[in-house]
C-alpha cells in the first residue's frame, strides 16, 4: 500500500494515550502462559507481533481468552502441551528468540517457522548459548525454521558479546527450567522486562550491575498491567520536535530507564521535553511526556551504552538529527543492520532521496543537519514497521509530498499509528 504524506500546515496540539508496549506485551503473555494459575492481562498491545505470540501459546494448550479488544484472561498450569503444526512467529524476531528459549526446556519437540524477513536474521545467537545449556536445536544456515527437541537443560555461565534484550530473555528463559544456577552478562544493560517480570511473578532472579543471575523457578500467575510503549511515542516525541507550533502530551509512556534512551537524547539536542505524573505499574515506571516544537537543536554524539537504550528509535532519531544543526554520529549500532531490514543501509537509501545528507558508516551513520526535506520521492519501507512510521514523520515537514511503499507493515507494532496522528492534527 502507498502512503502519502503532506508537510502539515498547524503545529500538533492536544493529547494522546500511547498504546501498550510491545516488548512487555510479549512478555505477559508468555510468562503467564507458563505460570500456574489465572490472570489477567490488561492493556495487550493490538500489534501483529504480539498476536503471533499469543497465537503460538493457544497452540501449545493454554486457556487464552479475550474479554474485550486489549484485555485477555489468561489460565495454566504451568504446563505446555506439544503443537503438531509449525508454530508461526510471523515477523518477530522476539517472539522466536524468547519462545526457543521456553521450548528449549520442554519434554517434546517444535518448529518455530517465521515470514520472509523473520527467516533471514540470526539466530546462532540464542542457539549457541543453548546449546551450551545443552539444547538441541536445528536451523536452517542459522535461521528460522527452527527445529527444537526438547532436552534436560543445565545452568551455566554466559558473557554475551551482545547487549541483545532477546538473547539475554532466551537463556534467563531456560534458565528457569535448568538444574542448576545460570548467570548472564552483558557488555551494555539491554531492555531489562524480563527481569522485571520473572521477579513479579516469583522467581529467584537477581541483577547486578551487568550481570543476571537465575535459579530454576516456578513463576506464579499475577494480573499484569501493560504501560505504554515508548518505541511508539519516539515517532510523536520527534513529530512534535520538528513541526512547528507542536504542543502536545503523550499519556502513559512507559521510562522504564533501560529503555529511555530517547529521552536522553532530545535533552542532549536541546529539544523541549518534560515527563510529568510519573508512577509504577505492575513493576514498570511510566509517565505522560510532554514535548514541544524546539527551534535550536543541535548534533550529538550517539554511541556504547546508549545504543541498547533506544536501538528501535535510531531511525525516527534520524530524522530528528537531519533537523539540528551540525552532526548527529551514531556508532556501535551494528546490530541495526539485523532488524526486521539493514536499518542502516535502508534508512541511507531512503533518506538521501528525500534530500536528507546522511552518510553510512560499518556501524551507524552520519548526518549533517539542518537540511530541507525537500519531499517528491517515493521511499521503499522494506517491510519495516519503524522504517514506515519515521518517513512518515519526515513527510510531515517535507516541502513536497513523501509516497511511503509497504506503509501496512505499521500494523507490526502499532496499528493506531495514524489515527493518532490525526488525533493532534
Ligand atoms: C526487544 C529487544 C530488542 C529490540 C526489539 C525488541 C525485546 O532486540 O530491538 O524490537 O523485546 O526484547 P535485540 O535484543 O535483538 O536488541
Amino acid at each position: 500500500m502507498l502512503k502519502n504524506v503532506g508537510k502539515l500546515n498547524n503545529g500538533l496540539r492536544g493529547e494522546i494515550v500511547i498504546p501498550a508496549d510491545k516488548s512487555i506485551s510479549h512478555r505477559a503473555v508468555m510468562f503467564s502462559s507458563i505460570a500456574e494459575g489465572k490472570c489477567k492481562i490488561e492493556n495487550f498491545s493490538s500489534g501483529a507481533d504480539c498476536h503471533s505470540t499469543l497465537n503460538i501459546f493457544k497452540q501449545l494448550g493454554v486457556d487464552i481468552q479475550f474479554i474485550d479488544e486489549k484485555t485477555l484472561l489468561i489460565n495454566s498450569d504451568g504446563h505446555l502441551t506439544p503443537s503438531d503444526l509449525p508454530l508461526d512467529a510471523g515477523n518477530s524476531g522476539t517472539t522466536t528468540r524468547l519462545v526457543s528459549g521456553i521450548l528449549a526446556g520442554q519434554n517434546f519437540n517444535s518448529t518455530i517457522i517465521g515470514d520472509e524477513s523473520l527467516s533471514k536474521r540470526p539466530m546462532k545467537r540464542i542457539i549457541e548459548p543453548l546449546s551450551l545449556m545443552g539444547a538441541k536445536i536445528d536451523s536452517t544456515n542459522g535461521c528460522v525454521p527452527l527445529t527444537i527437541y526438547g532436552s534436560k537443560l543445565h545452568g551455566i555461565d554466559y558473557k554475551s558479546k551482545l547487549a541483545s534484550a532477546q538473547v539475554k530473555s532466551c537463556i534467563l528463559l531456560a534458565g528457569l527450567n535448568a538444574d542448576g544456577v545460570t548467570n548472564y552478562s552483558e557488555p551494555y544493560i539491554s531492555r531489562n522486562h524480563t527481569e522485571l517480570m520473572l521477579d513479579f511473578l516469583g522467581a529467584d532472579i537477581v541483577c547486578k550491575e551487568k550481570t543476571v543471575t537465575i535459579h530454576p523457578s516456578k513463576l506464579i500467575a499475577k494480573d499484569i498491567a501493560v504501560v505504554g510503549d515508548i518505541s511508539s511515542a519516539a515517532f510523536f516525541i520527534i513529530a512534535g520536535l520538528i513541526v512547528p507550533n507542536s504542543d502536545f502530551t503523550i499519556k502513559n509512556v512507559g521510562i522504564n530507564p533501560t529503555r529511555s534512551g530517547i529521552i536522553d537524547i532530545v535533552k542532549r539536542m536541546n529539544g523541549e521535553i518534560y515527563i510529568n505524573n510519573t508512577r509504577n505499574v505492575s513493576g514498570e515506571d511510566c509517565a505522560d511526556i510532554r514535548v514541544c516544537y524546539s527551534n535550536s537543536l543541535k548534533g550529538c554524539v550517539i554511541e556504547g551504552e546508549d545504543i541498547p537504550r533506544l536501538i528501535d528509535e535510531l531511525p525516527v532519531i534520524a530524522i530528528l538529527a537531519s533537523q539540528a544543526e551540525g552532526e548527529t554520529i551514531v556508532k556501535n549500532a551494528e546490530d541495526l543492520r539485523y532488524k526486521e531490514s539493514d536499518r542502516i543501509k535502508c534508512l541511507v537509501n531512503e533518506l538521501t532521496k528525500i534530500g536528507i545528507n546522511i552518510k553510512e558508516t560499518p556501524d551507524g551513520f552520519i548526518i549533517r543537519g539542518k537540511s530541507k526535506i525537500k519531499g517528491n520521492a517515493e521511499l521503499e519501507s522494506y517491510h519495516d514497521h519503524r522504517l514506515a512510521m519515521s518517513f512518515y514523520i519526515a513527510g510531515l515537514i517535507a516541502e513536497k509530498e513523501i509516497a511511503i511503499n509497504g506503509f501496512e507493515w505499521t500494523k507490526i507494532s502499532f496499528p493506531e499509528f495514524e489515527n493518532l496522528v490525526n488525533k493532534l492534527i
